[in-house]
């Protein structure tokens, strides 16, 4: 490396400042007045969440063009202007959160969870070193794999959502199973003419085979396996696709168990899949991004069994648990192999980080209080574990058994009133909080066309909001509960707006000719 002033060697300097007057000016970035800025927002926050249940789902179309167009500011307009255009914004902001939107798995922060994101921004910074927010990364992860009902003993790392954690796990998989045959994909790559396959049902959310496109397998490696009338894997056809697989000499790198499909909620039999997966030597990876939570429920537990069976478990606090989006945990079994799999490898820079854990700590950067660079996909991140610490805190393990017992309730009723009402039809036993219905189409009406109107009109003229699937090639109407705010009357007025829709778009007649 060169030496400074070994002028030989030095690449073009940087022009210096044109005088040491401009060192001397001031940063236009203010760095304190925080409980300032926040007083100016909270009644604009406050005001947005007292209007979700009111404001037509329309009216949130467009963000005003006032503050987001235009060109790169030349001049700062000054933190007090930036927070009054911010808190304009918020009024604007996405309808995620309302009581009303049950659409794919998502909703808006409790308070909880925003705060406690609010608090990190300031006092967390990285989750590196020693701090308190870095210590509740590791307590919320130990809570949450509790929660969940994991084996005592399992490593979690953090992450931004069930993307990266399906990465993670089926990255330490893949780790795992060229490790048996004598490679180390981390450190050579995968080897020629080796082929891997990733078994998972036909309803596996497409970041598995996002994962598995990065990860150098293929989307191709993933082997869709059909469901059964409940969504759930068939057992008889992994077992036969394992078998088929395996006299081809294809390496079976993972299994996926799905404790809560993304389409209709369906728990796989986890035990089942483990038993299959353990005789080819798999490992056996459960995506649990929107259902493991529901495992807090003793009411649901049965749906779990075998849970402690697999190598690793994905799940997202920031659908069920409500913590703000952009947090996921990744949980494995075997901490040798996630870190083989994605260690960061040495670096300079961070000499002297390592205090062995015995020593004591005179610095908050003593230690890295955390292999976390090492264990996933991220070196910079904050300690995204305390909007998990906050909602657990807040609401403990009885308020989440209490909103998962609620919600599943909810697609309970909804599928009861389904099935009791001549004009809907339900598509699907749900085992979660996700139901999937429709309204049953007269003759000559095209029940998949009727149902895409019916759920355009529940977007544009109701505060109403599920997403669609379909279900065994039927187009369903498809509300996930998992939104705090949502209530019993959110859910019957939803059932009552699509038979209202219905029998308008039909003329009227329940279920009969239009
Ligand atoms: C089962 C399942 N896995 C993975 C994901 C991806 O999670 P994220 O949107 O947090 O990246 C989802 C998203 O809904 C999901 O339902």
């Amino acid at each position: 490396m060169g030496m400074v002033g070994d002028t030989a060697r030095m690449p073009d300097r940087l022009p210096s400042a044109a005088s040491t007057g401009d060192l001397a000016l001031p940063e236009a970035a203010e760095t304190g007045r925080a409980s300032h800025a926040l007083a100016r927002l909270g009644p604009a926050i406050d005001a947005f969440q007292a209007a979700h249940a009111t404001v037509p789902y329309a009216a949130y179309q467009r963000p005003s063009d006032a503050a987001t167009a235009g060109h790169l500011p030349e001049a700062g307009i000054g933190l007090d202007a930036m927070v009054d255009e911010l808190a304009g914004l918020v009024a604007e902001g996405s309808r995620i959160g309302a009581p009303g939107f049950v659409g794919f798995i998502t909703t808006g922060a409790s308070t909880s969870g925003a705060i406690a994101e609010t608090a990190m921004a300031f006092a967390g910074g990285q989750r590196y070193t020693i701090h308190a927010f870095n210590r509740l990364e590791h307590d919320s992860l130990r809570w949450l794999a509790q929660l969940c009902g994991l084996p005592e003993g399992v490593t979690g790392v953090y992450s931004s959502g069930g993307s990266t954690a399906n990465l993670i796990g089926l990255g330490s998989a893949r780790q795992s199973a060229f490790e048996r045959l004598g490679f180390n994909v981390a450190e050579d790559g995968t080897p020629a003419g080796v082929r891997g396959r990733i078994y998972a049902s036909e309803l596996a959310h497409r970041t598995v085979h996002r994962a598995a496109a990065v990860l150098g397998l293929g989307r191709q490696a993933v082997r869709p396996i059909p469901v059964d009338g409940d969504g759930r894997i068939r057992l008889d056809e992994l077992e036969a696709a394992m078998t088929a697989d395996a006299r081809d000499g294809i390496v079976p790198v993972a299994t996926v168990a799905i404790a809560g499909t993304t389409d209709t909620g369906s728990v796989d039999d986890v035990a089942g899949v483990a038993a299959i997966a353990q005789r080819f030597s798999s490992w056996v990876h459960v995506d649990g991004a929107y259902g493991l939570i529901g495992n807090a429920s003793p009411r649901l537990a049965r749906l779990y069994a075998g849970l402690d069976l697999a190598d690793s478990w994905i799940v997202d606090p920031h659908k069920w648990l409500a913590t703000g989006v952009g947090v996921a945990a990744t949980f494995v079994r075997d901490e040798g192999v996630l870190t083989r799999a994605f260690a960061e490898g040495d670096a300079a820079y961070l000499e002297g980080a390592f205090t062995p854990e015995d020593a004591p700590a005179v610095s908050q950067f003593d230690r890295m209080n955390g292999r976390w660079a090492d264990q996933g996909l991220e070196l910079s991140a904050p300690p995204r574990g305390v909007m998990v610490w906050a909602v657990l805190r807040e609401i403990g393990r009885a308020g989440v058994i209490a909103r998962v017992d609620r919600h599943v309730a909810y697609a309970r009723h909804l599928a009861d009133r389904a099935m009791a009402d001549p004009r809907l039809e339900l598509l699907l036993d749900p085992q979660l909080s996700v139901a999937c219905f429709r309204y049953r189409a007269p003759a000559g009406v095209e029940p998949d066309a009727l149902n895409a109107r019916i759920l355009e009109r529940l977007r544009r003229e109701t505060g109403q909001v599920p997403s669609s699937t379909v279900v065994a090639g039927r187009f369903a109407i498809r509300p996930c509960y998992i939104n705090p705010r949502t209530t019993l009357a959110d859910v019957d007025a939803l059932v009552d707006a699509v038979i209202g829709f219905g029998d308008e778009l039909t003329g009227g007649a329940a279920g009969g000719a239009g």
